[in-house]
């Protein structure tokens, strides 16, 4: 048995799909069970990080967990709790998604310092563990949707800094290898897409692919940063999301891995692919 969690969200639900008519049973924790998409093979349960008898019923009889970190609040006590429980029930392994950065500095701030804290509760839980460092995701661009179909502009937060975008399947797919698999027990592995991308890259190809020209516009950092505010975002959340998006801007994120092929066999999907395949979504 395999429990996913962060089932609604971007990799919990990859990752289900990718699961869901295999050979093992799979089981998907959610706050709400009926925003889980009902697959084949796929037991859905009820449970919140916050509360530890929910988590306890959803471990039993499992074998392998994928812990997503909740983003916003970051809250570390959720992910040693569901941790606690994976190890009393006899869990044997756990891939935890983290992100690229963790552990780097950034103007006197520690990058992604809430996954640095679980990555070491993982690694002293005595579980079989990988934890997944992904680079900023595709799907990411889909934040920038609205803007695209009032002005056509793309807002830049990272100051035309390049990064290593990867399709979210490919993590998920890497997800799952090391659920099932053992390649890469006891690591941290760097997930990159196959180049290094600016938004205004991206933003040429999704232009390209919707037939417009879209053009991008800065977001300094304080604008970000009162964007999320307003949107009522955690402050710790805005924290570390400065601090990430600093070492970004700064140039720290122009990272690119070969992690996705060795792991899966086949090379990392292109940001063009993923657009391609999610262009609708863009015309919502
Ligand atoms: N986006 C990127 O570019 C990027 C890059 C690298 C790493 N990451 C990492 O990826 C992680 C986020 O993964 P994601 O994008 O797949 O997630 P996501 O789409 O943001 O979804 C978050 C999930 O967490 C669930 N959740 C929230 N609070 C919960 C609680 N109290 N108990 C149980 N479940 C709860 C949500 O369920 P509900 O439906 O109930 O809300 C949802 O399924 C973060 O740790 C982030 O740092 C992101």
């Amino acid at each position: 048995m395999i429990l996913v969690t962060g089932a609604t969200g971007v990799i919990g639900g990859a990752v289900l799909r990718l699961l869901a008519g295999g050979e093992r049973p799979v089981r998907a924790l959610a706050r709400t069970p009926s925003s889980v998409p009902t697959l084949p093979g796929v037991e859905v349960v009820r449970g919140d990080f916050t509360e530890p008898e929910s988590l306890r019923r959803a471990v039993d009889g499992v074998r392998a967990v994928l812990l997503v970190t909740v983003p916003n609040p970051p809250t570390v006590a959720h992910d040693v709790a569901l941790l606690d429980a994976a190890v009393a029930a006899g869990v044997r392994r756990v891939v935890k998604l983290s992100a690229i950065g963790t552990g780097e500095w950034w103007n006197g701030r520690l990058v992604g310092s809430w996954h640095q804290e679980t990555e070491d509760a993982v690694r002293g839980s005595g579980l079989d563990w990988t934890a997944l460092r992904p680079s900023t995701f595709a799907s990411n661009t889909l934040g920038w949707a609205r803007s695209i179909a009032v002005d056509g502009v793309v807002p830049d937060p990272v100051g035309g800094a390049r990064q290593g975008v990867i399709d979210p399947r490919d993590v998920a797919a890497v997800a799952v290898a090391e659920l099932v698999g053992d390649h890469s027990l006891g690591r941290s592995l760097t997930l990159t897409g196959p180049e290094l991308l600016s938004a205004a890259d991206q933003a040429e190809v999704l232009g390209r692919l919707l037939g417009r020209p879209l053009r991008v516009a800065d977001l300094p950092m304080p604008a970000m940063r009162q964007r999320m505010e307003e949107d009522s975002w955690d402050g710790a959340a805005v924290e570390l999301a400065v601090a990430g998006t600093g070492w970004a801007r700064s140039g720290g994120n122009a990272v690119l891995t070969r992690t996705v092929e060795e792991v899966l066999g086949r090379p990392a999907a292109t940001f063009e692919t993923w657009a391609a395949d999610h262009l609708p979504r863009f015309s919502e």
